[in-house]
């Protein structure tokens, strides 16, 4: 069933209420997600992307009950991810020979994950346009790395759609479709869990490309991303966030992480958590098991945070394979202008607080020299030295 965008565009796309894990196992998924495509239906007729493959039939059926499939004029791709492009093979199949719009980029992409089926490719560049009819234009623009070297935007004059492949999107299934309709609060959550998971480590890219898009001095209507809400409602709003998103975000938080085995640790985190509503009542506390939290939520907190503490005991010479996990993954995201704490326990060799301060700073955190390093469980001399902790990584955040 297709939905009304605008005028005569209409959202075809995927509403996935069951999907729970996204990327394999790397995105959780915790209200839905959607995968947007989008029907154009000018004096010509343009699909702009299609959804996930294992939903290709639903696709292509649901399309042929809208149109002939042999009116589609062009098809545009504003992005290779199979998410996106897994249904192209399915619908080309159907009507060979229909030009496909897309990057160069995507040519590789999409030719490397369904091989060279010599579909009709017409490769564009910013600023490139598309007479779709009735006086109306599409005009693309490359993201490259955003968050794929193939990634592109399109934008649709006359009713003002950008449709903006992943960037603004979420993982977020709303019926209603429009971000008016959507529950504001686990938007705006959703919204910023993507931006933290997926878009931070091109963050200065986001930064560039806000301005590059607001020179172009483009009226914009209507932003429609390829998963989650349409925004029509101020679509400004969405663009306002990311470009403070982008911009090395924080809030008055610090989040306290740690994985332990015999509790020690565990008691040293809650410790540092206490010091600090006492040092700073103001500052939100939030205090998290890495190996029993979601890592994509326990991220979004980190990312808007202003400091973390990080805990491990040692185990076997390093740090427990939880955290170690977790601090590769940390580091893919590429977080700015945050500053982190190390903490743990140990037995005998006791290089776990060692180890965390260098993959901190190797992730891009300011590490503050003091730490809280516990020989077996702690005791009261350990926990004198978190007040230290707390106030170096509270003066450091000032
Ligand atoms: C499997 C295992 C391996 C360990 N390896 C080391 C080690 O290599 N060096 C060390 O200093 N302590 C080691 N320990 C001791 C722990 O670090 C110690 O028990 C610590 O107090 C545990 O902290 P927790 O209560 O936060 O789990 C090991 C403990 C376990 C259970
Ligand atoms: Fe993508
Ligand atoms: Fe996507």
């Amino acid at each position: 069933m297709k939905k009304l965008v605008k005028n005569n565009v209409n959202w075809v796309g995927y509403m996935d209420w069951e999907l729970e894990r996204f990327h394999g196992d790397e995105y959780s998924i915790l209200n839905g997600s959607s995968q947007n495509a989008y029907l154009i239906q000018e004096e010509k007729t343009v699909l702009v992307d299609t959804v996930w493959t294992p939903h290709r039939d639903d696709f292509v059926n649901n399309l042929k009950e809208e149109i002939d499939l042999h009116e589609i004029d062009y098809i545009v791709m504003n992005h290779g991810e199979a998410d996106h492009s897994g249904s192209l093979a399915a619908l080309l199949k159907e009507i060979p020979g229909t030009p496909v719009y897309c990057t160069a980029a995507a040519v590789q992409s999409l030719e490397g994950q369904y091989g060279k089926q010599g579909w009709n490719f017409h490769t564009v560049k910013t600023g490139d346009t598309l007479d779709i009819g009735n006086g109306k234009q599409l005009i693309f623009v490359e993201m490259k790395m955003l968050h794929w070297p193939d990634s592109m935007a399109t934008y649709m004059t006359g009713d003002n759609i950008l449709f903006s492949m992943d960037a603004f999107g979420q993982h977020f299934a709303v019926e209603e479709m429009f971000n008016d309709c959507a529950d504001q609060a686990k938007l705006y959550k959703e919204a910023m869990k993507y931006f933290a998971n997926i878009l931070s480590p091109f963050a200065p890219l986001v930064t560039k490309k806000l301005k590059e898009i607001s020179k172009l001095n483009l009226p914009i209507d209507i932003i429609a991303p390829a998963h989650g809400v349409v925004w029509r409602d101020h679509p400004e709003q969405i663009v306002e966030k990311y470009a403070e998103w982008a911009n090395a975000y924080q809030e008055n938080q610090i989040t306290v992480a740690y994985d332990t085995m015999w509790e020690g640790t565990a008691k040293l985190a809650h410790a540092i958590a206490d010091e600090i509503h006492v040092q700073s009542p103001d500052t939100v506390v939030k205090v998290y098991n890495i190996s029993k939290t979601d890592k994509n939520e326990l991220m979004t907190e980190v990312f808007k945070s202003k400091a973390i503490a990080v805990g491990s005991p040692t185990c076997v010479n390093d740090v427990l394979t939880s955290v170690a996990g977790w601090l590769s993954f940390l580091k893919t995201l590429k977080f700015r202008g945050k500053k982190a704490a190390a903490f743990g326990c140990y037995g005998w060799s006791g290089e776990s607080v060692k180890i965390l301060k260098e993959k901190l700073g190797a992730a891009g955190f300011k590490v503050v020299d003091p730490e809280v390093k516990s020989c077996w469980n702690p005791d009261e001399d350990d926990f004198a030295k978190v007040p230290a902790l707390v106030s170096a990584l509270l003066e450091e955040t000032k």
